[in-house]
């Protein structure tokens, strides 16, 4: 049976990119001989203004009976500014994270040798850095349970006394079991080593995570794992990061060091992410796929956003959720020739390099795909 997409432009440069990472679909069914049914919704400002809110009921349970959602971004302003009143168009990313329960977030790390000189690393230090995060995205620091202290902003949590404010770190065994299960899955189909990354020397929650660990990897006999202390890992990433495979973490550690190791490639519209939910699909987990960007109004409209972040996103969609890892595998080969090539968007352009628009970056991956 064929497998259903569906898009999700939004704002800003969301439609720009994702056109393209469509076309790039489109090549994958021509060049392999395979069928997509893919549907495209509004979300965010559009949706605000044709259907009153940033995702609509239909457009949500046409969502729940996909295999997979390509997002692109929302969000009209740039960040920390907020319109007064009214839905917002980030509303529609909270809820589908909020009801599909993504639990796991990946992102790939992998620059390209070809773009080194983009990076703030010395060339040695990258050679051969190719990494997955595996962030928990579900529980933890950013979800503490205690209530608000009456009176107060409700980001303030009751300890009791007005002068102290409380975070908790909370996980269950089964919230860590099941993102931990993801990441080794992910590392038995690549170079089969994880890294767990904690603080067990101070948290229980560590201690816990690190038990879970032990004994996920048992069930994964040929993938090398280790323990490793975050402070050690926020080093390593910078001073070693070619010994990463797999980085599996809780969800404040992860959300810092995702952002560390984003600074070992040259720019933030070259980066993919996925959020994995809960339900099997047939080649893998239903997810969400989205460059790690957002709607970049700044450039919005000049066919000049990067599209590789959205389509190394459709990569991901390919491998995680419809099983198609050789196709996923020829997106980023595709994608990797092109850069290789010298075709530059403005975003890292580099002196010698081919200045490209964001349609023309979409055509030359599209030809190099259906040219392997
Ligand atoms: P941003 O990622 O949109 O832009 C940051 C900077 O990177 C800007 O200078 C932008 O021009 C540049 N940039 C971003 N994507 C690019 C691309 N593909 N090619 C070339 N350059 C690119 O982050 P910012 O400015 O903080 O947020 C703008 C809006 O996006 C806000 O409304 C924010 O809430 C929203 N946002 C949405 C996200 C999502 O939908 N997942 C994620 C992050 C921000
Ligand atoms: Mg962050």
């Amino acid at each position: 049976t064929n497998a259903t997409i569906m898009i999700l432009p939004g704002d800003g440069v969301g439609p720009e990119v994702t056109a393209q990472a469509l076309n790039v679909l489109r090549a994958v069914e021509e060049r392999f001989g395979r069928t997509f049914t893919i549907r495209s919704r509004l979300v965010g400002l559009d949706a605000i203004e044709a259907e009153g809110t940033a995702i609509s009921d239909d457009t949500f349970e046409e969502c729940a009976q996909s295999d997979a959602i390509l997002f692109g971004a929302v969000g009209s302003l740039p960040a920390g500014e907020r319109r007064s009143g009214g839905p917002r168009p980030e509303q529609a990313l909270f809820r589908l994270r909020k009801e599909f329960g993504f639990f796991a977030n990946l992102r790939p790390i992998r620059p390209s040798e070809s773009m080194y000189g983009a990076s703030s690393l010395k060339p040695e230090h990258l050679k051969g850095t190719d990494m997955v995060f595996v962030r928990e995205l579900s529980a933890g620091l950013y979800y503490g349970h205690m209530e608000s202290i009456p009176g107060k902003p409700s980001e303030i949590r009751h300890t009791g006394r007005d002068t102290e404010a409380v975070d908790t770190l909370l996980y269950t065994e089964a919230e860590i079991e099941r993102v931990v299960r993801a990441a080794f899955e992910i590392a038995a189909g690549r170079r089969g080593k994880v890294t767990s990354v904690d603080k067990a020397n101070v948290l229980s929650s560590s201690v816990l995570w690190r038990r879970v660990v032990d004994r996920v990897a048992r069930e994964h006999p040929a993938v090398a794992y280790e323990h490793m202390l975050v402070d050690t890992c926020a080093m390593r990433l910078v001073r070693t990061p070619a010994d990463f495979d797999v980085v599996v973490t809780e969800n404040l550690f992860g959300d810092i060091l995702t952002d560390e190791a984003s600074m070992l490639t040259g720019s933030i519209g070259m980066l993919p992410s996925a959020s994995l939910g809960v339900r099997r699909t047939q080649g893998g987990m239903f997810g969400l796929y989205e460059p790690v960007h957002g709607s970049a109004p700044d450039i919005a409209g000049r066919n000049e956003a990067n599209p590789i972040g959205a389509i190394l996103s459709a990569a991901l969609l390919l491998r995680h959720s419809l099983g198609l890892g050789k196709e996923a595998g020829a997106v980023e080969e595709a994608v990797e020739e092109v850069v290789r090539a010298g075709y530059r968007t403005v975003d890292v352009h580099e002196s010698g390099a081919t200045v490209v628009g964001t349609q023309e970056m979409g055509r030359r991956v599209v030809d190099a795909l259906l040219q392997r």
